[in-house]
């Protein structure tokens, strides 16, 4: 069943609900056998770089199809976009979540740009995440060193931002990377608290993929309610593919397609269990 991030968000309480990736219909497939296996929801993210995948419309059209026998709830976000017109259309194609990136922006212009953005989707009930900091790339991230475009969230700063924009959830910024890890991070979850004491709304952490288990249930505890994870759906899928075709270089197109859906699903699965703090 497909419902808004807002309406997701708000009916779960000490867990986080993962926000995967897709960018075929091998993806989607993927993270929809998670769901219907684990009986919990999640997101499917579909960000703007993938555009020439598919269209907006063809990812609701398989997303429809795919989820229409599922009974657990499932959101459909477009992922970190600064575009106006591209915001609208994925609004248009019947996403029911959007991510605005005003992130590299100064702090006025993000506010203006969410604002506008949460105006405009809330008339139509689609959620709004805005972010506010920024992460860096896994390719420079370092215990001693992550600064390399790294702007740790401001916890005071975000309380005004959340208050003057509206938006529905909050990412931010305090360690983790886009990309796997060089080193082991420094997942500042202080900085975390104290954003959590200044701001009600759902926060976000990007850059899931590595992240060590025991900082992202720490994070959960502390008011992470949405991780999004995408390099390790990615390389752990195009590794068992390679094994695959080196065991079997003749394995049919139709197999690998197929098996393309299990081994994301596999990754997905098990964000999706850890996330829920069941165990
Ligand atoms: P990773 O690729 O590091 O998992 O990050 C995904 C992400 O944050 C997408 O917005």
């Amino acid at each position: 069943m497909l419902v808004n991030l807002k309406t997701m968000l708000s009916n779960i309480d000490k867990k986080a609900v993962g926000s995967f990736n897709i960018y075929s219909y091998e993806t989607i497939h993927g993270v929809c056998k998670a769901v219907e296996s684990t009986k919990k929801p999640a997101i499917i993210s579909f960000g703007a770089s993938y555009l020439k995948n598919m269209s907006f419309s063809t990812v609701k059209y398989i997303v429809d199809e795919a989820t229409k026998n599922i009974d657990v709830d499932v959101a459909l976000h477009l992922d970190h976009c600064g575009d106006m017109d591209i915001i609208k259309a994925a609004i248009d194609a019947g996403f029911t979540s959007v991510m605005y990136d005003g992130s590299a922006l100064p702090f006025d212009d993000n506010v203006k740009n969410s604002r506008a953005i949460a105006n405009m989707a809330h008339s139509k009930g689609v959620s709004v995440e805005a972010e506010l900091g920024s992460l860096a790339l896994g390719e420079y991230s370092n215990e001693t060193d992550i600064d390399h475009g790294q702007a740790y969230t401001d916890p005071e700063n975000a309380a005004e931002f959340v208050n003057m924009t509206g938006v529905d959830a909050l990412a931010v910024s305090i360690g983790t990377v886009h990309g796997m890890y060089k080193a082991k991070p420094n997942i500042r979850v202080d900085i975390l608290k104290n954003i959590k004491q200044n701001v009600s709304i759902p926060l976000v952490l990007h850059g899931g993929s590595g992240t060590p288990e025991e900082k992202i249930i720490e994070c959960i505890q502390n008011g992470i309610k949405k991780i999004n994870v995408n390099t390790e759906i990615s390389q752990y899928t195009v590794k068992k593919i390679a094994e695959q075709i080196y065991n079997d270089p003749n394995t049919h197109l139709s197999k690998l397609t197929l098996l393309q859906s299990d081994f994301v699903s596999s990754v997905v699965e098990k964000y999706i269990k850890l996330f829920s703090c069941e165990n």
